[in-house]
């Protein structure tokens, strides 16, 4: 029997009917169109379907679509602001991140979650992160330099002003 949920994905709220078995990568592609996540294992083994949930990064190929009702999911088009790449999508452009593509956006997901809770963390701890996500293409130094690139960037952004000085 369908359930109604509702998904924020990056910021417009969606309200679905799903059935309960329904994965969470089937509706986000499927269903709304957001085709970045990519199918591969369908088993938490290559990470190329990484979204973020809740500011987590998670595998949408092993999560129910019921079990993410009510949450702010953000998929690889999220990152982009207002047209302008985030600095994790400069840094593979860059860096030469990738080859066929298809482990990008997974790569991008769990980077980036890295970067939010470890702003410069070591090689070592990169290649720790992006142990869930497999590529077939690039042998990884590339991945690794691409999240050293955007991890610069982003320390050399200027500081948001928190609007509470006189
Ligand atoms: S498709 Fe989800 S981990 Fe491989
Ligand atoms: S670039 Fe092809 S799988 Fe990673």
């Amino acid at each position: 029997m369908a359930r109604e949920i509702s998904l924020t994905v990056n910021g417009t709220e969606h309200e679905l009917s799903v059935e309960p078995r329904t994965l969470l990568i089937n509706v986000l592609r499927d269903e709304l169109d957001y085709t970045g996540p990519n199918v591969g294992c369908e088993s938490s083994m290559c990470g190329a379907c990484t979204v973020h949930l809740d500011g987590e990064a998670v595998k949408s190929c092993t999560l129910l679509a019921v079990q993410a009702d009510g949450a702010e999911v953000t998929t690889v088009e999220g990152l982009a602001d207002d047209g302008e790449f985030h600095p994790i999508q400069q840094g593979f452009q860059e860096e030469h991140g990738l080859q066929c593509g298809y482990c990008t956006p997974g790569m991008m997901m769990t980077a980036t979650e890295l970067l939010e809770r470890n702003p410069d963390p070591s090689e070592e701890e990169i290649r720790e992160a992006l142990e869930g996500n497999l590529c077939r293409c690039t042998g990884y130094q590339n991945i690794v330099r691409a999240v050293e690139n955007a991890a610069e960037k982003m320390q050399e952004r200027p500081a948001v002003a928190d609007g509470g000085g006189d």
